[in-house]
């Protein structure tokens, strides 16, 4: 049997009941496993089962076709034989992360995640567009559709990328088929998927089978029915009815919202907080979207009349400075990425005794184009993108 197959993590909170398989870890446990997330906490979503690919992990066949002058079927081995492997940092969070608060408000059509739908781990595999390249893609093609093996209830998972993006390499755009030097486990899509960094992780598409260029968007259902902010007037009977809404290529999502989340103290967490000089560490992560680096993280203790501003730690860029060298079985060589693809932590002191005077912390990034996040929630029908301030209400102990 391939590698992997192992018993899900007990500490995984599983969102959907017993199938499909959609989970997060406790948003403390996922912040102390630090920058990289191991595969047993690595968040998990999945529209229907996973594939059972019994075969050997190299002979893995995929195809590139549609609007291509070479349509090539390629194996996971000519993957390995014939690219350079590249090792990188990424951070895949999905578009429902945080959708919980959404649907405390308002019920939206998607279940609920809390803040640790994001994670990160170091991915193998080689340039999409290096890829894409070989099979020449023709004049007016511009989009990629990408296909899974799960076979779903209203056919198999896809959606689609620009053609252009896939062919910039800054936008990191991968054909993954490691994770943090492990073969992909089944859950996050053995033995080949598709990674497409700063963007919604529902563009990822996991057991790759087909990548098809058109002139047009995916026409997939799982394309056209998900991944999408719409109106916030559209009802779920009103969306449910009139398909001009889904039918919009506006309102799909693509990059990510800046976004950040509170770990330590947890929300409704009783805090021991003793007078004197003792300070208190309020700590979480924050990232952006499309590349764009976080460049501040501010908190405030008075629902925001006045903010402070927190530490940040790019671990990131830890790779970006140790220069060109070989991780995991692939090159990482960040020189030429500026685009920041992962997550940032961030931390700020606090004195306990100004703790003990308040009840609500927030916290909110705003990355380099001054996309910050909103104070008030974006209600849509999906619920995704949710990232207004973030909130943790704390009481004092005793
Ligand atoms: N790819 C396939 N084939 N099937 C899926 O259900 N889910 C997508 C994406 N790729 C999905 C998929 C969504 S919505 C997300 S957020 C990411 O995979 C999750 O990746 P992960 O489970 O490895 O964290």
């Amino acid at each position: 049997t391939p590698d992997g197959w192992l018993p899900r993590d007990e500490r995984l909170i599983r969102l959907t009941g017993v199938h499909p398989f959609n989970c997060e870890a406790p948003l403390s446990d996922l912040y102390n496993e630090g920058f990289l997330t191991s595969p047993e906490l690595f968040y998990v979503r999945n529209h229907g089962a996973v594939p059972q690919y019994t075969g050997y992990d190299l002979d893995w066949e995929f195809t590139i076709e549609g609007m291509v002058e070479n349509p090539i079927t390629l194996t996971l081995r000519d993957l390995l034989e014939q690219y350079e492997q590249k090792t990188y940092p990424i951070t895949l969070v999905c578009a429902g992360n945080r959708r919980k608060e959404q649907n405390v408000v308002r019920k939206t059509k998607g279940f609920s995640w809390g803040a640790a739908g994001v994670s990160t781990a170091l991915f193998t595999g080689v340039v999409m567009g290096d890829v894409l390249k070989k099979a020449k893609p023709k004049r007016g093609a511009r989009y990629v559709c990408m296909e899974g093996a799960d076979k779903l209830p209203n056919g198999y998972y896809g959606t689609s990328v620009k053609l252009n993006w896939v062919l910039d390499p800054n936008r990191g755009m991968m054909l993954a088929h490691a994770m943090n030097g492990e073969k992909l486990r089944p859950d996050h899509g053995y033995p080949l998927r598709a990674v497409v960094p700063g963007q919604i992780g529902g563009r990822s598409v996991k057991w790759l089978k087909k990548i098809i260029v058109t002139a047009e968007p995916s026409d997939n259902w799982y394309h056209l029915w998900d991944n999408r902010v719409l109106p916030t007037m559209v009802s779920p009977e009103e969306s449910a009815n009139d398909e001009k809404w889904w039918r919009d290529e506006r309102y799909a999502i693509y990059d990510l919202s800046t976004n950040s989340a509170i770990a330590y103290p947890a929300h409704e967490e009783q805090l021991c907080l003793v007078a004197g000089p003792e300070k208190y560490r309020v700590k979480g992560y924050a990232y952006g979207g499309g590349g764009r680096r976080v460049t501040r993280v501010e908190v405030t203790l008075d629902k925001g009349k006045t903010w402070r501003l927190a530490n940040i730690d790019y671990a990131e860029d830890r790779y970006r400075e140790a220069g060109a060298q070989q991780v995991l079985g692939g090159t990482l060589d960040m020189e030429w990425r500026e685009s920041c693809f992962c997550w940032c932590f961030w931390n700020l002191d606090i004195a306990s005794s100004e703790l003990a005077e308040t009840s609500d912390i927030f916290v909110r990034a705003m990355d380099e184009s001054m996309n910050v996040q909103p104070r008030d929630m974006y209600w849509s029908v999906l619920g995704m993108m949710n990232n207004p301030w973030f909130r943790v209400t704390i009481s004092r102990e005793g």
